[in-house]
C-alpha cells in the first residue's frame, strides 16, 4: 500500500505549484481563470510562505508530490477558513483529493485549534470537486450563480489538546 505524507509548502515548490496552478483543468474551475505569470506566482508564493493566516501543505505519495491543500483564515472572530485543493493532473480520479482533505484537516487542527468551520467555494459544474467535498462531510450553504459554497463544522479542540504540533506524519490512506 502506498503511503502518503504531508509537509509545509516552501519556495522550493515554486515550479511544481506553478504547473498545477496553470493546468487547464485547474484554470477551468478557478475564480481567476487567466494563467498566472511566473513572476506573479513567485511573488505570491513568497508572500504566502510568510503569511501566518495561511496553512499551505503538499501531499506526497511516497516521494512524489501529488496534491496541495491550503487553508486561508477568513476572519478571527468567526474561526472560519476557506480551503483550496489541487491534485496533480496525472494523479486525479483515484482518491488523492480525499487523502489531501483528511491529512490537511489534521494539520489545520494542529496549527489552529480554534478553527471551527471550513468553507469551500466550488464551481457548480465541477462534479469531481463537489463529490469530493460532500463525501468529506461538507454541506451546501449557498448558491450564487456559477458558485456553490459548501461548509463543514469541525470540533473545537479543548485547550491543551491541540497547538502547534508536528507535521509531516505518514499514513497509508
Ligand atoms: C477536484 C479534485 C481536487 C478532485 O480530486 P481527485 O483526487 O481527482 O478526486 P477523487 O478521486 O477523490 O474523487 C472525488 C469524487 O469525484 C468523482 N470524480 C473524480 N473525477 C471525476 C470526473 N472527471 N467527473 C466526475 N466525477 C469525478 C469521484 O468518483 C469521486 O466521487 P465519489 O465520492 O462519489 O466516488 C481534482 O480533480 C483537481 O485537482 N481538479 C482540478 C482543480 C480543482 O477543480 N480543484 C477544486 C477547486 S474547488
Amino acid at each position: 500500500m502506498t503511503s502518503h505524507a504531508i509537509r509545509p509548502v516552501t519556495e522550493a515548490d515554486a515550479e511544481l505549484l506553478f504547473t498545477w496552478r496553470n493546468d487547464p483543468e485547474t484554470l477551468r474551475w478557478s475564480r481567476q481563470q487567466q494563467p498566472v505569470s511566473w513572476d506573479d506566482h513567485l511573488r505570491w508564493l513568497r508572500a504566502t510562505c510568510r503569511d501566518d493566516q495561511r496553512v499551505y501543505r503538499v501531499v506526497l505519495e511516497g516521494e512524489t508530490p501529488v496534491a496541495s491543500v491550503r487553508y486561508d483564515r477568513l476572519d478571527d472572530a468567526g474561526h472560519r477558513v476557506e480551503i483550496s485543493v489541487l491534485v496533480a493532473a496525472e494523479s486525479r480520479g483515484r482518491g488523492i483529493g480525499s487523502i489531501a482533505l483528511r491529512r490537511g484537516e489534521q494539520d489545520l487542527r494542529c496549527a489552529w485549534p480554534d478553527v471551527g468551520r471550513i468553507v469551500a467555494v466550488v464551481n457548480r459544474d465541477n462534479v469531481a470537486s463537489r463529490h469530493l467535498f460532500e463525501r468529506d462531510g461538507y454541506r451546501l450553504q449557498r448558491e450564487d450563480q456559477a458558485w456553490l459554497t459548501l461548509a463543514k463544522t469541525i470540533d473545537l479542540i479543548p485547550p491543551g489538546h491541540g497547538g502547534s504540533g508536528p507535521t509531516g506524519g505518514v499514513d497509508s490512506g
